[in-house]
């Protein structure tokens, strides 16, 4: 009888925003899976301690710093990765920000623009590159995109970045549709509120996370390695016949 296939053995992954929080994990758990992983964040202190960490572990690792907002430093993130490893099979858009919370009517262009940019932009320039090194390649390969519940149910305080976790379900399902006879699967994940520098002002303000916890069947936050998992199964072969799919991991707070 043959095995499940979720490992990484032989696959090549770019993961960004990786030198913390949720992205940090799913680094190490591709890591763990036989995966060589590059990590990619604009900071090369954490990056670069995390990519060495994986390595002292025993994985295959190596950072490249990039602000994943400019399409041009994305790029060069590709080309860097092809060059270090030869190829990439996975990709997971996992950088984003949201730089204003509060009322949706009070949003300055700033933070539109901002945000905008790095999770919407962001995404697509990777997308995009990835996506065309794979065709070039006549390789199958796997997308994996990191919205939000914020982007399924209404995101009050949060609106605009809601906006963009909302596009990125269109983009995740559009690209599915256009890339899935080449053999490229697009996925998304949809995380709950899980414990991470970026939920700080959600998760240390006892009102608000008493106010989710009692609204979340499981009775909780989430930890960055439970999506982790989720990102694993999208990434490998275990999930071979799934695309333009939403992967919901929140502990039942959407259903709830
Ligand atoms: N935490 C939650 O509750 C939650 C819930 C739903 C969805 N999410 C999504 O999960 C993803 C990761 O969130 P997180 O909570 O792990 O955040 P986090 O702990 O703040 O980590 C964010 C990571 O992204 C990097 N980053 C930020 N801006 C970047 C840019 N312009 N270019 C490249 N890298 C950038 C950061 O490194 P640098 O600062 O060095 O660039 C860091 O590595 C995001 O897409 C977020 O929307 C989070």
């Amino acid at each position: 009888m043959s095995q499940p296939a979720i490992h990484l053995e032989g696959k090549v992954a770019i993961v960004t925003g990786a030198s913390r929080g949720i992205g940090e994990a799913i680094a190490r758990a591709f890591a763990g899976a036989g995966a060589k992983v590059v990590l990619a964040a604009r900071k090369p202190e954490a990056l670069s301690q995390v990519a060495e960490s994986i390595v002292a572990a025993g994985g295959e690792a190596f950072w490249h710093a990039a602000h994943t907002g400019h399409p041009e430093e994305c790029d060069a993130l590709v080309r860097a990765a092809i060059e270090r490893y030869g190829k990439v099979d996975v990709l997971v858009n996992n950088a984003a920000t949201n730089v204003y919370f509060g009322p949706m009517l009070d949003t300055e262009w700033a933070a539109w623009d901002k945000i905008f940019e790095v999770n919407l932009k962001g995404y697509f320039a990777m997308n995009r590159a990835v996506a065309r090194h794979l065709i070039e390649r006549n390789a199958k390969g796997s997308l994996v995109q990191m919205a939000s519940v914020a982007g399924i149910r209404a995101a009050p305080l949060q609106g605009v970045y809601g906006m963009t976790k909302a596009a990125v379900l269109s983009m995740t399902r559009t690209l599915a549709v256009e890339l899935g006879s080449a053999g490229i699967r697009v996925n998304a994940i949809a995380p709950g509120l899980i414990d991470t520098r970026f939920s700080a002002a959600l998760t240390t303000n006892d009102a608000i996370r008493d106010h989710v916890v009692s609204a979340t069947p499981l009775g909780r936050v989430g930890m960055p390695e439970e999506i982790a998992g989720a990102a694993l199964y999208l990434a490998s072969d275990a999930s071979s016949f799934v695309t333009g799919e939403t992967l919901v991991v929140d502990g039942g707070w959407t259903i709830g």
